[in-house]
């Protein structure tokens, strides 16, 4: 709440935490991108410095936020680059944050002018490749002690609720926890609210209520520094 203070609880913690969408060109002048507006990442980042802890945030595009206080910024546009720079990061990190919105694929080739279109040609077909699952990667090279955090927007369908795809893809990625925010009926998406569950490697769950995205992030790292004591 307003006027509380924060714990100091992740002092001298070396946190990273990747934030806003990847964007993918296709030429100099386009490119494949997402809707996500960086404002979860930098609310994590944001809180984990006024928690005491040492902050690399690692941003591609985003919505114009304000450089959150005391956060070392490093800023990327691709999946590649960003996979590059969270990796390097995280060499020295105690704890990662996967809050970026990462583009699954990429145009298989970027053309080195700008796309014309003509009367005499087809119209292009883009071809797409898979990019590099940088939250996969990061559990592999996993530090010994090392928390390693997902996130991970679901919506319910023929196939499993939400919850049942959550905890499919958290055994899938095998990180330490994984933040689930149900998405649909326009919710989570250039929004200022979330609301989903926190799942545990271990199998704990706990709702995260509809609220904030600060106070999403403070349910985060209330989590991480949960995991970090025992
Ligand atoms: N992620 C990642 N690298 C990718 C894609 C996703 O590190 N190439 C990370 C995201 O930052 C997020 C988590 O993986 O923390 C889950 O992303 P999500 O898109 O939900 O998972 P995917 O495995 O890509 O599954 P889906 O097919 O549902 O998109
Ligand atoms: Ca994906």
């Amino acid at each position: 709440a307003t006027g509380t203070v924060p714990p100091r609880d992740l002092e001298g913690v070396r946190v990273v935490v990747s934030a806003g969408g990847t964007r993918e060109p296709l030429d100099p002048v386009r490119y494949l991108g997402n809707r996500s507006s960086g404002k979860q990442g930098y609310a994590l980042a944001r809180i984990a410095a006024q928690r005491g802890a040492e902050v690399t945030m690692v941003a591609a595009h985003t919505v114009a936020l304000p450089p959150p206080a005391g956060v070392h910024e490093v800023h990327v546009s691709t999946a590649r680059q960003l996979g590059e720079a969270v990796r390097s990061a995280a060499a020295g990190a105690d704890v990662v944050v996967m809050a970026a919105a990462v583009a699954d694929f990429r145009p298989a080739t970027t053309a080195e002018a700008k796309i014309k279109k003509s009367d005499d040609t087809p119209d292009p077909t883009i071809t797409l490749d898979r990019n590099p699952d940088i939250l996969a990667g990061l559990v592999r090279d996993r530090r010994p002690g090392q928390v390693v955090v997902g996130f991970a927007a679901e919506t319910g369908d023929a196939s499993g609720s939400v919850l049942d795809h959550a905890r499919a893809k958290l055994r899938r990625k095998g990180c330490d926890l994984l933040v689930v925010n149900a998405v649909g009926e326009g919710r989570a998406f250039e929004t200022e609210d979330n609301a989903g569950w926190l799942l545990r490697a271990d199998g704990a769950e706990r709702p995260i209520p509809l609220g904030s995205k600060s106070q999403l992030a403070i349910a985060v790292w209330d989590a991480v520094a949960e995991l970090r004591a025992r």
